[in-house]
């Protein structure tokens, strides 16, 4: 069954095939957060390939910078609010990826909303993405800042709609052509 991970080393190849696959469909990837972050003033940034990622150093750097993403002294881009970056997987096996943001900024609020996820496209349609989206309710729950998570999708996306409707996803509106729902942390 689906199980959402911390992202680790054990994953690498699988992510790498996965990413493969992303790369061809050239659709987003919701949910990994970029590759490549420019430096800015007082943030060194990084840069990571498909390629550099097969280097294993590359890739626990990576794995590392990942990790790290949600701690609030976590060096990051300016006004980015702290993420925890999880990883579907069915046994070692990456099939996608969920971002649970801590705080909601301004773009947020409009369109990106707390909870971002993608499933690698040859492990769709076999529930990964609703189970973990139930599952992340429950390690948002405490960590979020407020009692419900907002989650989004575009109005034509009928996979997603379906994902955060069956997890109890309260409509409230749509905003340029973004459905905006809020659904309720869980406690453990
Ligand atoms: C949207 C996405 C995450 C769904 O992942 P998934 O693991 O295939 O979703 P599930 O298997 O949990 O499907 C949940 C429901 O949606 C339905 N569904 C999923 N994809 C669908 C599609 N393309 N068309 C119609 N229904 C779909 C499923 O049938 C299921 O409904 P059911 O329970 O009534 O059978 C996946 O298609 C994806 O990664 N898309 C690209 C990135 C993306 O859109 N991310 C979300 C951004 S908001």
């Amino acid at each position: 069954m689906t199980r959402l991970v911390a992202p680790h080393l054990r994953h690498q190849e699988s992510y790498l095939t996965a990413s493969d696959e992303f790369l061809a469909s050239r659709e987003q990837r919701d949910g990994d957060g970029d590759w490549v972050h420019e430096p800015e003033p007082g943030y060194a940034g990084f840069s990571f390939t498909r390629e550099s990622l097969r280097d294993p150093e590359e890739f626990a750097r990576f794995v590392a910078l990942r990790r790290r993403a949600r701690d609030d002294d976590a060096p990051r881009r300016h006004a980015w609010t702290p993420v925890t970056f999880l990883w579907m997987v069915v046994g070692d096996e990456y099939v996608g990826s969920m971002a649970i943001r801590h705080r909601l900024t301004d773009r947020l609020l409009e369109e990106g909303g707390h909870i971002g996820y993608s499933v690698r496209p040859t492990a769709r349609r076999r529930g990964h993405a609703s189970r973990a989206l139930a599952r992340a309710l429950v390690l948002a729950h405490g960590v979020v800042d407020g009692p419900s998570v907002l989650v989004t999708c575009l109005e034509e996306n009928v996979g997603s709609r379906a994902v955060i409707e069956g997890n109890g996803g309260e409509y409230e509106d749509s905003r340029n052509g973004v459905r905006r729902y809020w659904i309720p942390t869980r406690p453990a």
